[in-house]
């Protein structure tokens, strides 16, 4: 049977100002959506949304919104829903990126990895999950990482929390699907954005706060954040459970799964090289 058109009418998209989430806007605008582009930099997403519109045929406009909390996450779904109307996709992205050895972080980088990256899906999550139930359709995608699929070192607050939100997507997706509503879990490798410059009060590890140097050894070449939106998107479309993105992704994912001592003597070497980082 011919798959209908993918052309949400109403999205949402948190951390919808830079990266892959500003992607998946861009790609939502481009199949005529009307986009919400939030994000805790208020400034960053009116530029972003200007821009998008910009490019048309569909439309964003900016909200400012701190994921981590559930109130201004809601309030943010229920403008949306009382003023454009449905909201038919709900992408919970925004996320901050972490690293370093467990004994070189705190209370601060695991309260803050818990709030943004867990806590700000499980907030998008529970605010647009009643719309969308009493209506009985919508699609949730959820951005994760290749950190959520293997045993991925030397920056556990972010990997606890991507295996978090994979956990979450693939179990709800169970329960909703009941109810007419689909569930995406976005799994891509590393991709050139900001995030890996902006390591969260990077430990001494983390020179510079920077991960892109130390990451390249795993994958040369990263990932853009337009081929992640595609197949975001392309997920989406075909109420995908998973969608690992990258060749790195790919990889890793099935051996951790097929051959799981030689994915964590693979995580060792990684751990070992970081260490040895920090007594360089
Ligand atoms: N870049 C990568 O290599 C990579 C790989 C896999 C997964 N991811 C995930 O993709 C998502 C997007 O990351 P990106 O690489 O596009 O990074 P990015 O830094 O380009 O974009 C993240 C956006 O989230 C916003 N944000 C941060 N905290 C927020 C909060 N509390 N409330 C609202 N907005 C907030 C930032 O202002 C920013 O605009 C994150 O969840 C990240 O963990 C990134």
């Amino acid at each position: 049977m011919p798959r209908a058109p993918f052309n949400p009418r109403v999205s949402i998209v948190t951390g919808g100002a830079s990266g892959i989430g500003r992607a998946i806007a861009a790609e939502l605008v481009a199949r005529g959506s009307h986009v919400v582009v939030a994000d805790l930099d208020g400034d960053r997403a009116t530029r972003a949304a200007t821009e998008l519109t910009a490019a048309g045929p569909g439309v964003a406009e900016p909200a400012t919104v701190d994921v981590s909390s559930f109130e201004q996450v809601r309030d943010l779904v229920d403008r949306t829903e009382a003023d454009r109307g449905p909201v038919d996709v709900m992408v919970n992205n925004a996320g901050i990126a972490l690293g370093g050895l467990l004994e070189e972080l705190d209370e601060r980088h695991w309260d803050r990895a818990l709030a943004v990256n867990l806590g700000g899906v499980v907030n998008g999550v529970r605010a647009v999950y009643p719309h969308m139930s009493a209506r009985r359709g919508g699609h949730i995608l959820n951005t994760a990482s290749l950190a959520g699929l293997i045993p991925a070192p030397a920056m556990l607050p972010y990997t606890t929390t991507k295996h978090a939100v994979v956990g979450l997507s693939t179990g709800l997706r169970a329960e909703a699907a009941a109810l007419g509503i689909g569930v995406t879990v976005l799994c891509p490798g590393f991709v050139d954005t900001p995030l890996l410059d902006e390591v969260y009060e990077a430990p001494p590890s983390i020179a510079g706060g920077s991960v892109r140097q130390a990451v390249r050894l795993m994958q040369p070449k990263f990932l853009s954040a337009e081929t992640v939106a595609a197949r975001a998107v392309r997920g989406l479309e075909r109420n995908q459970a998973v969608v690992p993105v990258g060749v790195l992704a790919h990889l890793l994912w099935r051996l951790n799964r097929w051959a799981p001592p030689a994915a964590r003597g693979l995580c060792r070497v990684q751990a070992r090289v970081h260490r040895s980082r920090v007594h360089a």
